[in-house]
């Protein structure tokens, strides 16, 4: 029996070098080990045998199953092995070809002009704030000197929201909203955000952006105005930029101007068909003035302290127009098409 499990064993051993497939491994391991397999066939015998060669047998048959398995095993490791190496071949990846470029998407340029100027006055220390775009009436005009009925409210046609309830037609609410949670002086802040108007042209949207200033405290001038806005203007459109301000109304500040910058494509020459400022030299950039003091009680700021030297200066631009000047873009609405032909030409 020993000579015939040898043998059994001996022959699966030489099957096995020419076995090439996991699955005619498999049918072997199956054949010489599975339960009706040969070796399995043999030892059904065992019980015909004399009880004291039983267990010389058994160690055998023992031994012969542990070589055999631990051969297939071995087999199985190497077929495995060059299966994946097949595959890996097959699939092989070539890293060296150029890559489909993601595309990425880059800030709206109202986003990338809004981010610029609040750098330059956080330069100046100014903080920013924001407020609701949804507004009280009495704060997008009472609070700010535009009394109901007053001619000034033509200025800014309004969405009404509810009574009493506006969108906001500028950032000017802003400034009183900040003074009346602060309650004190010195005030030093930039509020920029979206505002809402009536008008609807290639140079005027009924949604905007703007941003507004405003520095109040002891002994704010007009000259000061004048230096930050001329700081301001060199940072954004150039360091020979210049500028110049021209008597305006506007209810929340006396006096109150129109401050215009020089051409930062003529140079300020003014040359004959300049395409950024048409001749002028001048490009109209904002509206500023020396706050109002009707802004300062309304703020509900102490009279005594308001009215002993207490002043600041206000200014609120426009923030498409800015970006318009800057990357010459002739039509407003191309701003909020959201035409990925134009936003991409802004990439930082
Ligand atoms: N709020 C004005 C507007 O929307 C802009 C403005 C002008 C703001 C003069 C100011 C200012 O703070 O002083 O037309």
């Amino acid at each position: 029996m020993i000579e015939q499990l040898k043998s059994i064993a001996e022959k699966a051993l030489r099957d096995l070098e020419s076995i090439s497939t996991l699955e005619s491994l498999e049918e072997l391991r199956v054949a010489v080990l599975g339960k009706k397999g040969s070796l399995s066939e043999v030892l059904k015998g065992l019980g015909s045998v004399p009880a004291e060669s039983r267990p010389a047998i058994g160690a055998a048959a023992n031994e012969w199953k542990r070589k055999l398995e631990a051969a297939l095993e071995a087999r199985r490791t190497e077929l495995e092995e060059s299966r994946l190496s097949v595959q890996l071949e097959q699939e092989r990846i070539d890293v060296t070809l150029p890559s489909r470029l993601a595309h990425s998407g880059s800030l709206h340029p109202i986003t990338q002009t809004t981010r610029k100027i609040i750098q330059v006055f956080a330069r100046l220390g100014f903080d920013v704030t924001t407020g609701p775009e949804i507004e009280t009436e009495f704060l997008n005009f009472e609070a700010v000197n535009i009394p109901k009925d007053h001619p000034a409210r033509d200025m800014q046609d309004t969405f009404f929201a509810g009574p009493g309830v506006v969108l906001r037609t500028h950032t000017s609410p802003v400034q009183m909203r900040s003074m009346r949670e602060k309650g004190r002086w010195p005030v030093r802040i930039l509020c920029p955000g979206a505002v809402y108007r009536c008008d609807d042209d290639a140079t005027h949207s009924p949604m905007f952006h703007q941003i507004e200033g405003l520095w109040v405290d002891h002994g704010v001038k007009m000259s000061h105005l004048k230096g930050v806005l001329e700081f301001f203007a060199r940072e954004i459109f150039g360091s020979d930029s210049k500028i110049r301000l021209r008597p305006s109304y506007f209810p929340f500040v006396e006096p109150g101007a129109e401050v215009d910058v020089s051409c930062f494509n003529c140079s300020g020459r003014g040359d004959d068909g300049c395409r950024v400022c048409r001749g002028s030299g001048w490009l109209e950039i904002l509206g500023a003035g020396m706050v109002h003091p009707r802004l300062f009680e309304m703020a509900g700021f102490d009279k005594q302290a308001a009215y002993s030297g207490l002043t600041g200066f206000a200014f609120g631009l426009g923030v498409e127009r800015i970006a318009m000047l800057l990357h010459r873009i002739s039509d407003l609405r191309l701003m909020y098409q959201g035409d990925v032909r134009f936003l991409s030409q802004f990439r930082a």
